[in-house]
């Protein structure tokens, strides 16, 4: 079970400005690395992450730093069950932060009917009665979902990599690294709070490529979810090959390119990157880039969540929206 988080959990800065700390505060015990060694050893084909919403994005993460390595496939489902290949030779991560999504309850129910392993990770609900001959990481209760990344993102890193049989990650080195991070915002310019103020009068469009192109889609979800905007992301190179022809548009529209860079990505889509921004700014339109920091991949990929979550923040705080309360998403989930 996750350490208690002794943060307040009723503010969401409290929460993203605790994004470090909370990476260090849970870490699957020795018999969950144990039993995913058990499976590796046995030989699987593959790995499904099961899970929506603010529980399925430490998954995505995860996948784009494992893209490199992984010798079988690490697939994301986001359904009412998962496709018929994911058998009983297959081993899921299934995650729900309440144990009540209904889409992860059904998916869970199929994988244990096909006779597939699975680890379940949550902090209660059905999701946990149901879990009963599987490992269960029991979450602390009480936060967001979307708030809880580090807590889910520090469980599942270590079991993906396990069953990968590559070597584990250093959460705690990010961590402390991030901690660090806002002082170089802050020289380069480019604070959480200037990203908000950038941001907070255009259509933002987030663009990341390899590992980072599931940074992109979780800052998109975290501005829609805390500051109640729209917001969009997109993926190089796929994008140069449609979006680019949208660009002539994008001044009138108010639409922002926001890049992420990378130390890592290849130089072919840094070139891209250059390229774009060029066309764009040939066509009148301002874009953005948030430049790489961190010492590894992990750590870059990170500190732009770190940073993204935290202008996420400030943009609600500037359109004087509560960031915690998403009272649609509520609505909607008692209404289906
Ligand atoms: O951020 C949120 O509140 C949502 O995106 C939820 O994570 C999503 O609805 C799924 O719920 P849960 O995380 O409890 O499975």
């Amino acid at each position: 079970m996750s350490e208690p988080i002794d943060i307040d959990s009723t503010s969401m800065r409290a929460l993203v400005e605790g994004f470090p700390k909370m990476l260090r505060l849970s870490s699957p015990s020795e018999a969950i690395i144990d039993s995913a060694r058990a499976l590796a050893k046995q030989g699987i084909q593959g790995v499904c992450l099961v899970g929506m919403g603010g529980s399925a994005i430490s998954g995505d993460i995860c996948k784009g730093l494992v893209r490199n390595v992984a010798e079988i496939p690490v697939v994301q489902i986001r359904d009412y069950g998962v496709p018929k290949y994911v058998d009983k030779d297959w081993v899921s991560i299934v995650v729900s932060y309440s144990g009540n999504t209904e889409e992860t309850l059904l998916s869970f129910n199929e994988i244990r009917e096909r006779r597939g392993s699975a680890f379940v990770i949550t902090s209660g609900g059905k999701l946990q009665d149901m879990a009963t001959d599987v490992p269960v990481y029991k979450l602390v209760d009480g936060i967001q979902p979307r708030a809880a990344v580090p807590l889910i993102l520090s469980i599942v890193l270590p079991l993906i990599e396990t069953l990968l049989g590559i070597p584990m990650s250093d959460l705690i080195a990010a961590s402390h690294e991030l901690e660090r991070m806002p002082e170089s915002w802050a020289k380069s310019g480019l604070t959480p709070n200037k990203v908000a103020h950038e941001l907070s009068d255009v259509l933002p469009v987030f663009v990341g490529a390899e590992h980072l192109a599931p940074v992109a889609y979780r800052a998109k979800c975290q501005i829609n979810e805390n500051s109640k905007t729209p917001s969009f992301h997109s993926e190089l190179p796929e994008a140069n090959h449609n979006e680019i022809e949208a660009y002539v548009l994008y001044r009138q529209r108010r639409v922002m390119p926001v890049f992420l860079s990378s130390n890592w990505y290849d130089e072919r889509v840094k070139k891209r990157i250059k390229e774009t921004r060029s066309i764009l700014s040939e066509q009148g339109v301002d874009s953005l880039q948030l430049e790489s920091e961190g010492s590894t991949r992990l750590a870059e990929t990170l500190g732009h969540v770190y940073r993204l979550d935290l202008a996420s923040v400030e943009m609600a705080e500037l359109r004087g929206v509560d960031p915690l309360s998403v009272p649609l998403i509520s609505k909607l989930k008692k209404r289906v």
